[in-house]
């Protein structure tokens, strides 16, 4: 039987990497479906490490970590981009690593995504990149508007950005994002924020989950709904990018697409803003709105076994929790008393402002019923 077809069963070993509250959360899917987990991450008391069997204690740059890792487990995948490339090659020595350093290499650089998906026709917004302060004021200077500049690596939840207004503000830019290489990308004027989760199996069966609407404060996501009240015509065209993004990339596993919903110069246009390999927060309402998670789907896929159902049986909204929110003196039972809601909390000893500590979910009879149960949920915590 080739590698692409072969099914890995439930009591296999199931390998992480990164042990945050996405590993944590495929860990415990995993766990249901029977499997043991390991994971590999910095910190000996990540997220995931209550619910899995081991944690390998490595920074993500040691390459010999990763094949230690692989070589405890039947397959391998991961919660996070920012991973070392020679790491994943190690570690696909002893077993697959689902997705591939192929794909990695083309989604950890921001500037790189950028490109690839202008090369293959997906649709893009206005963009250069940059490796100097020089090159950085030129760009500014054709673009001659409002730009986001983004560091190509290590960035999330809108850090390693700088919004500008004028090409003046180069060398600041330039310097408060650590003189790395940018992409500079046109400010839109978005209409809506939307994303897409694909699931691909090594066989080749996808099975995509419908568009989510996403809400963000200060470039970080608040909250999701699902599936989102769109136009039925922006939502099959959203289905239809992030099916051939899946194919195009030969992908195994699961890839989130984040799109931009502007108003074009011939009507509504979807634009991608950027692709993540794995889970993704504007999904965690597939846990309650879906026969199948994204966390079980994710190891459906990457273990051969069939994709479950991506239906939305009733709609259902998140929430995140942020720093404080949601601390240990929080009023949770007045939050747990909004009918439909449930309580996510990802285990962080320490919270940090902005850090992801848990989320809010709530299920309704619309979708709108169900984001204003979430959104009820977290003003009682707030109100704690
Ligand atoms: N070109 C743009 N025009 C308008 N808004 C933008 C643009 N780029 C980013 N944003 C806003 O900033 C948010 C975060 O941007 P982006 O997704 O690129 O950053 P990130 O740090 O990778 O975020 P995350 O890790 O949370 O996905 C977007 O969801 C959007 O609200
Ligand atoms: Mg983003």
């Amino acid at each position: 039987m080739s590698d692409s077809t072969r099914v890995i069963p439930p009591g296999a070993t199931l390998g992480i990497l990164g042990g945050g509250q996405l590993g944590r959360m495929v860990a415990l899917s995993a766990r249901s479906l029977g499997y043991q987990v390991r994971v590999l991450d910095p910190d000996p008391g990540c997220a995931a490490r209550p619910v899995v069997e081991h944690v390998l204690a490595a920074s993500f740059d040691d390459a010999s970590a990763y094949a230690e890792l692989a070589r405890h487990c039947d397959v391998v995948t991961l919660e996070i981009e920012k991973l070392s490339l020679a790491g994943l090659k190690a570690a696909a020595r002893f077993c697959p690593v689902r997705p591939g350093w192929e794909l990695l290499q083309i989604i950890q650089d921001k500037g790189l995504q950028k490109q690839w998906l202008s090369e293959h026709g997906f649709p893009v917004g206005t963009f250069r990149t940059a490796q100097s302060a020089v090159e950085l004021r030129t760009a500014l200077d054709a673009l001659n508007t409002n730009c986001f500049i983004k560091s190509c690596k290590g960035g999330y939840d809108g850090r390693g950005q700088f919004e500008s207004s004028s090409a003046a503000q180069a060398d600041e830019a330039w310097s408060a994002l650590g003189e790395q290489p940018v992409v500079i990308e046109q400010a839109l004027t978005l209409e809506a924020e939307l994303s897409i989760m694909v699931a691909r199996s090594p066989s080749g069966q996808v099975a995509i989950y419908p568009p989510a609407l996403n809400h963000h404060k200060s470039r970080v996501l608040e909250w999701s709904l699902l599936p989102g009240p769109l136009d039925p015509e922006i939502a099959r065209r959203a289905e239809e990018i992030g099916r051939s993004l899946a194919e195009q990339l030969s992908l195994e596993g699961l890839l989130a697409v984040e799109l931009f919903l502007i108003d074009g110069a011939n009507g509504p246009e979807l634009l991608v803003n950027e692709m993540a390999p794995r889970p993704h927060n504007t999904f965690h309402h597939t846990e309650v709105a879906c026969p199948t998670s994204q966390f079980e789907q994710l190891v459906r896929a990457v273990c051969g076994l069939p994709l479950g159902s991506c239906e939305v049986l009733r709609p259902a909204a998140i929430a995140n929790l942020l720093g404080d929110e949601g601390g240990p003196n929080a009023p949770f039972a007045s939050a747990l008393e909004v009918p439909g809601t449930r309580l996510f909390l990802y285990g962080k000893r320490e919270a940090r402002p902005g850090r992801k500590m848990g989320h809010l979910s709530a299920i309704g009879a619309t979708p709108q019923e169900a984001l204003a149960r979430v959104q009820e949920a977290k003003a009682r915590l707030s109100r704690g």
